[in-house]
């Protein structure tokens, strides 16, 4: 594709984000236009998408009133997140009016959880297609184009997509989302993704090792490995060698000291000390980690299925300090989880007190069809409470937060330049290894993004630091 754009608009990384994106549309015959909701590994997923249909000669369009296919991955995290979804429906509804002949299929996590009922719900779509499901699309495309509604949900044990190479969209040319597996085995009571995601599955080695290498080639700099639980990646590779995530941490790390390493998500049940010692033994291997909390109380935990205690999560953040002092450390939570005391709340709170995150993605329990939860407990907690224990969550974190970006000013980072900073091309902005962001103004150095510069730290918000080249 001779040409992506970018225009992302994100309210949260697990929420209701949008993304539509331009390619050259003059390069092909038919145009598609796509947008992503959810979690990273649906983004990355539409980066497969955009390769398979690239193949059967759609190019992208920005505008998708231009769009012979218009596309949505979708989200079910939240019934919010199926909302916005829904919205957008709507929005499409009108051109498709005066547009007969264009397609709109719906993709992702919510295709799987509605599969064939959104046909019902939604008449205006013509094409369902599930998150195991997407190598199907061209022949979907084909039955559509005849007139014909067609779904595809089948959930695979073994798809993994790994020879499928991905089509960035709305790249910066300098970071870029890996998937390392698909799936999830557990089963947390809350979630609806076991059930749209399917079974856990690793991708192979060597595939993963050969697509970083690639992206460094062409000149990216850091790459994220996605999977909804990293800690429980393991693979036999052809040559009968076990690889586990420490494993295959160490080995993307081996491609070049210049490429960045992250991951996301961490399970605290799971991360090893064989993943923190990797970790602190390789520069390039970012000292962050994001590790879902969900709740601070035990009672809770258990009900929500998290199989880890109180203590052993705080235990965790305590080891992730010896090993890596400087490790930057985020987190999920959710209020009003069913029968949540009060107690139980004040429970988060001091978790959260206690570990000290310096940033978190914070939710009100939202109870979706299907899941453990919702058939074994009562959605009891009324809305209001969960409203105001949310608000108490965010305004602590927001402290926390604060303070953890104010006592980095004077410190100096080594950042990652990924462009000019949204607000001013006077200046860059960039990540340091803790996943903060630092804005800085450009100097006469000749700097372009990708590279690596050491930033001081001058001053701070409670998500930016800002800083001076030194
Ligand atoms: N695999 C990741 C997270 C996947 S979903 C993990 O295990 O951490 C991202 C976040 O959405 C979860 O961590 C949780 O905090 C939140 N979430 C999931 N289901 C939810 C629900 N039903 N209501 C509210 N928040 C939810
Ligand atoms: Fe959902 Fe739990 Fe799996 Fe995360 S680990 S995706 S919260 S079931
Ligand atoms: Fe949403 Fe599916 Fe991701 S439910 S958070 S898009 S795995």
């Amino acid at each position: 594709m001779a040409e992506v754009l970018q225009k992302v608009v994100e309210e949260s990384r697990q929420g209701e984000a949008y993304a539509p994106f331009a390619g050259d549309p003059n390069e092909f015959k038919k145009k598609f236009y796509i947008e992503s909701y959810g979690c990273q590994m649906n983004f990355s997923d539409s980066e497969i998408v955009a390769s398979i249909l690239h193949a059967e000669g759609f190019g992208a369009t920005r505008n998708f009133e231009d769009a012979d296919l218009v596309l949505l991955n979708t989200c079910s995290i939240r019934e919010k997140a199926e909302q916005t979804v829904r919205n957008r429906l709507h929005a499409f509804r009108k051109v498709k009016e005066n547009n007969p002949g264009m397609l709109i299929g719906v993709l992702g996590c919510m295709a799987e959880r509605l599969k064939a009922k959104f046909l019902e719900e939604e008449k205006l779509v013509d094409i369902v297609v599930g998150p195991d499901a997407y190598r199907s699309l061209p022949g979907l495309i084909t039955e559509a184009e005849g007139g014909q509604k067609s779904v595809n949900v089948l959930l695979s044990r073994d798809e993994t997509y790994a020879d499928i190479s991905p089509v960035r969209l709305d790249s910066n040319g300098v970071t870029a989302f890996v998937s390392i597996m698909r799936g999830c085995n557990n089963m947390c009571t809350f979630c609806v993704v076991p059930f749209t995601r399917g079974r856990e599955r690793s991708r192979d080695a060597e595939s993963i090792v050969s697509e970083c290498r690639d992206l460094f080639n062409r000149g990216f700099r850091e790459v994220t490995l996605l999977g909804q639980n990293v800690d429980s990646y393991f693979h036999t590779s052809s040559d009968g060698n076990d690889v586990n995530f420490a494993n295959l941490l160490e080995r993307v790390a081996l491609i070049d000291p210049l490429l960045r390493i992250r991951f996301s998500t961490s399970h605290p049940k799971d991360i090893t000390d064989d993943v923190l010692h990797t970790m602190a033994k390789y520069h390039n291997i970012c000292k962050y980690i994001h590790l879902p909390v969900q709740s601070g109380n035990t009672r809770i935990l258990n009900l929500m299925n998290r199989t880890y205690t109180r203590e052993w999560y705080l235990n965790k953040v305590k080891r992730i300090r010896e090993v890596m002092p400087d490790c930057g450390l985020s987190t999920d939570v959710i209020s009003g989880f069913c029968t949540e005391t009060e107690e139980d709340h004040q429970d988060t709170l001091s978790v959260m007190e206690l570990s000290r995150f310096d940033m978190a993605y914070m939710f009100s329990y939202s109870e979706r069809p299907g899941t453990l939860a919702a058939r074994r407990y009562e959605d009891d907690i009324p809305e209001d409470v969960k409203k105001r224990r949310l608000i108490e969550i965010i305004n602590l974190q927001n402290g926390h937060s604060r303070e953890s970006y104010k006592s980095d000013i004077g410190k100096t980072f080594e950042v990652l330049i990924e462009g000019s900073s949204k607000k001013s091309d006077k200046d860059w902005s960039g990540r340091n290894s803790q996943n903060k962001m630092v804005v800085f103004a450009k100097n006469d150095q000749l700097l372009n993004k990708g590279d690596y510069v050491n930033v001081k730290v001058t001053n701070a918000t409670s998500a930016t630091l800002l800083g001076e080249i030194v």
